[in-house]
């Protein structure tokens, strides 16, 4: 539900339920953007006077998802993906019970008014033990809500979901002693690892899982759009939908959590990678509306500076998502103007 309001009744906390752009067209703001002081005020400088927010805030503040159970739903997927793995391995079939189970907790989370919660507790999750797991889910949340974004159906969103989850599920062929090398890999060892999408295919193909998409999906979640992926090294929309989704979740998981060899990033590390080199590696368009609407849920999250001082996102121009506005030590630091740069996000 969306209401019209006067720029005057917004308070921090409201939520946009669309795009604000000024006279010219300009986009200045983005739909699911949770507003602050800072962008209230630039928005009156802008001369905007009606804006559309979720309605009712008090109602939404009632109904604030409950982290417990988030956390609670988020443990009991790790289990259930435990349990997949672990039956793999020791030669069992896939048991598609536990992969539905695990679809139906992740899509409990869509809702928009969850989202904003769902991102922060995956950005602290992210440790490295149990790695393995926690990427599947997180592959999984981020698949959803990509697919969400991009206004794929429900039964497209829960595919989505099933691929994410699925994607890595030829892991559990591959040694132990080379998955969790707690160093570079060797050439040889990359190409056991590289064999992990066709396994993926085949445990899909051994089992009752018919789903045609998502075995595509788990194949074909390395290949690139220029054709630098594996295992085949095809290219564009042969690739197709589902996993250009996964490959787009999987690098920005991957990039921003710990491994024990490497320290993770922030997103606007992985948005910049998207931005300078992805374009030519992923699908362009569903790389822009993911770092797009990530972008507008990280208004509001505290960031450690290289200046040393904490701060505080309060806006992110639409136009340069590289560049926020931070609010620290009473004022306010523009990126793009500023060589103080974000390190860390707190
Ligand atoms: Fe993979």
């Amino acid at each position: 539900m969306t209401i019209d309001i006067d720029i005057f009744e917004c308070r921090g906390g409201d939520i946009l339920a669309c795009d604000i752009v000024n006279k010219d067209g300009v986009k200045l703001v983005s739909r699911g953007t949770t507003l602050n002081d800072y962008i209230i005020e630039k928005l009156k400088q802008f001369e905007i006077n009606n804006v559309k927010v979720i309605y009712p805030p008090e109602y939404i503040k009632k109904n604030r998802y409950n982290y417990e159970k988030f956390e609670y739903g988020y443990k009991k997927s790790i289990q259930l993906v435990k349990d997949i793995v672990n039956d793999l391995s020791t030669g069992k079939a896939l048991n598609i019970d536990k992969v539905t189970s695990a679809t139906e907790l992740i899509y409990e989370h869509i809702h928009q008014n969850d989202i904003c919660m769902l991102l922060n507790f995956l950005d602290r999750i992210k440790v490295t033990d149990e790695y393995t797991y926690l990427h599947s889910i997180n592959v999984a949340f981020y698949c959803m809500l990509l697919a969400k974004w991009i206004d794929l159906s429900e039964y497209e969103i829960k595919k989505a979901v099933q691929a994410g989850l699925l994607h890595d599920i030829g892991k559990s062929r591959i040694p132990t002693s080379i998955l969790n090398k707690p160093a570079k890999l060797t050439n040889e060892e990359f190409e056991i690892i590289k064999k992990h999408p066709v396994y993926g295919y085949d445990i899909l193909s051994e089992s009752e899982f018919s789903d045609l998409d998502i075995k595509r999906a788990v194949l074909l979640h390395h290949e690139r759009i220029n054709c630098s992926g594996y295992p085949f090294g095809i290219s564009g929309e042969k690739i197709g939908l589902l996993a250009r989704i996964v490959s787009i979740a999987d690098v920005y998981d991957a990039m921003t959590s710990n491994r024990v060899y490497k320290k993770k990033v922030t997103p606007f590390t992985t948005f910049e990678m998207f931005i300078t080199e992805g374009y030519s590696g992923f699908d362009a368009y569903l790389t822009t509306e993911f770092i797009n609407h990530m972008a507008t849920y990280l208004i509001g999250s505290s960031v450690k500076l290289d200046n040393g001082e904490n701060g505080k996102i309060v806006y992110i121009p639409p136009n340069n998502l590289l560049c926020p506005i931070v609010y620290s030590n009473g004022e306010y630091i523009d990126m793009k103007k500023s060589n103080i740069r974000i390190i860390e996000m707190i």
